[in-house]
């Protein structure tokens, strides 16, 4: 089946303080403010009218993964298929008005889609005048469920996805699209939520500079830099003012085989015996990122 979905479209993000939100995505990311009214505020590293929408809300949690189709046609390609994979069609009409066409739907393990038309973009407005690191580009979302298999087949049937890889009790398991990148999604097994939305970096030295903009802030990285197997990225990891987990990544591998490309099944689960199987540098994971929890707000 060809790919539907391409690559990340955006982020929603119900937030309770969207200032202190909206400081950390400017001064620490160096994400710009491209819309904002008394109900949300649009956020972006490039040329792109939206990245990350945070809602004004009365809680902190996720609100909407969105997905990248290139054509209108393929977003009702994918809202024909909605229904038949056990998913629900919340919403025919795109979100936001700097996309021509969107379906939003919930899955049964109380996670919601909009899998819509590119944002618009201006190829020549990539860079912005700011203090923070500089981040090129929304790149991968790791969502939790509780039922990754049942995930994953949704996603496969509704946006054409594909398995990357997967630990071989689903703890974690990663998806790829039509760019090829080795995983746009994450799954994590949990209660549902979310468990980071990464930025890419293009340059290693940018992690010295994130380091050295969080201490600024009073804040600290969570985990990284360091490489991990599972894509072969490069990451540093570090929580907001929401409490959300942001990674930032680079360099990740491409699946540009894909006819040929068998999904890798890692069995060695042993910690910390399996460490350079799931971090090349050798660099395990900390608990706090293990048991990490960002709601996802109740599905309509
Ligand atoms: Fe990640």
């Amino acid at each position: 089946m060809p790919h539907i979905v391409h690559a990340i479209g955006h982020l929603k993000v119900n937030v309770i303080d969207p200032g202190a939100v909206i400081r950390d995505a400017t001064e620490i990311l160096g994400l710009h403010v491209t819309r904002r009214d008394a109900g949300q505020t649009w956020l972006s590293s490039n040329g792109r009218e939206a990245e990350l929408v945070l809602l004004h809300s009365e809680e902190n949690s996720t609100h909407t993964i969105g997905l990248e189709a290139l054509t209108a046609e393929a977003v009702r390609e994918a809202e024909a298929r909605i229904e038949a994979s056990g998913c629900h069609v919340l919403s025919s009409a795109p979100s936001l008005e700097c996309m021509a066409a969107g379906v939003t739907f919930a899955t049964p393990e109380g996670l919601r889609f909009e899998i819509h038309t590119p944002i618009r973009d201006r190829l020549y407005g990539r860079r912005h005048v700011t203090t923070g690191v500089g981040a090129n580009r929304m790149d991968h979302i790791n969502l939790i469920t509780p039922d990754p298999a049942a995930t994953r087949s949704q996603l496969e049937a509704i946006g054409g996805m594909r398995l990357a890889e997967r630990l071989v009790d689903d703890s974690l398991s990663w998806m790829y699209g039509g760019n090829r990148q080795h995983h746009i999604l994450g799954l994590v097994k949990g209660k549902v939520g979310l468990h980071h939305y990464s930025f890419e970096f293009l340059e290693f030295n940018q992690y010295l500079r994130l380091g050295d903009t969080l201490d600024r802030f009073g804040k600290e990285l969570l985990w990284g830099p360091g490489r991990h197997r599972p894509g072969d990225n490069t990451y540093a990891y570090y929580t907001d003012a929401s409490g959300a987990m942001i990674e930032c990544a680079s360099a990740m591998a491409l699946i540009a085989d894909d006819a040929n490309f068998t999904p890798k099944v890692i069995t060695n689960l042993q910690r910390p015996g399996n460490v350079r199987e799931m971090n090349v540098w050798g660099t395990p994971a900390p608990l706090e990122w293990r048991t990490h929890h960002f709601p996802f707000a109740a599905v309509g």
